[in-house]
């Protein structure tokens, strides 16, 4: 079911106290029932922010695609599941450039988070020298490849995905809300090719990369963008509550 979603990553950031007073600042406000809030705190307090009563979904930032063994400081999928965890960020441009994860790599996860009944965040997106060259589009095609042809259509529909111009990512630039709109809408055409309309239609395709509380109205506004990935601004809960009642 499409749904919109605002999502916070956290990635390395807040020592467990500071985690703890954000986790319940969150907790406490209202957002908008037709919104699903989804947290993706680093992975050690996963099992602590479980055990609280919340209104928010779990996510973890990485996984592993092996099912278990000698992988010294590697989760997997099925820890994920057996915590509740629901989703799990996967392919996000930090992990892509910094730890090399390949197209391949991301889409073994892929298999074992979808074996293991949680849903994968999917990341994608162009560098800027790629936007300026016209590349854009085949970029976000040719990492979205490996779903397109080897999933089947019930397994794509667990699947979110996050398009994060990796420009955008951290530096406060953000895409025009039209060219974000037009790559959103390249997604989407490109899984009801390979799928059908009412696969595409509901899939949520959330936009990631300097998403702040003054531009989501914009950004959330258009056609094809279900919602937002966040991250800087989702360690404040003033901006990132604020950010999941952006939409019109
Ligand atoms: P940002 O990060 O909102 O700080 O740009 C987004 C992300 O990396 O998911």
């Amino acid at each position: 079911m499409r749904r919109n979603i605002v999502a916070g990553n956290w990635k390395m950031n807040l020592n467990h106290p500071d985690s703890s007073r954000l986790i319940n600042e969150i907790n406490k406000i209202d957002v908008n029932s037709d919104v699903e809030l989804i947290v993706a705190p680093p992975s050690v307090y996963l099992s602590t922010f479980n055990e609280i009563q919340h209104h928010f979904s779990l996510s973890a930032q990485n996984v592993h695609f092996e099912e278990n063994g000698a992988f010294t400081g590697e989760v997997s999928a099925e820890m994920l599941s057996s915590l509740n965890v629901n989703y799990a960020i996967i392919g996000h441009s930090e992990r892509r450039s910094m730890f090399h994860e390949t197209d391949d790599i991301i889409f073994k996860k892929v298999k074992s988070l979808l074996k293991h009944d949680v849903s994968p965040i999917f990341c994608c997106g162009e560098l800027q020298q790629e936007r300026e060259e016209g590349r854009a589009f085949d970029v976000v095609s040719k990492q979205l490849n490996h779903l397109l042809t080897h999933l089947k259509e019930d397994q794509i529909r667990n699947i979110i995905i996050a398009y994060e111009p990796v420009w955008a990512i951290g530096t406060g630039l953000t895409a025009s809300p039209e060219d974000a709109q037009n790559m959103h809408k390249h997604i989407r055409d490109s899984i009801a090719n390979q799928f059908s309309l009412k696969t595409a239609e509901n899939i949520s395709i959330l936009y990631g990369g300097s998403c702040k509380p003054d531009n989501a109205k914009d950004i959330f506004s258009q056609e094809d963008i279900d919602g937002g990935l966040i991250g800087g601004a989702s360690l404040d809960s003033k901006s990132f509550l604020s950010i999941a009642n952006s939409f019109s």
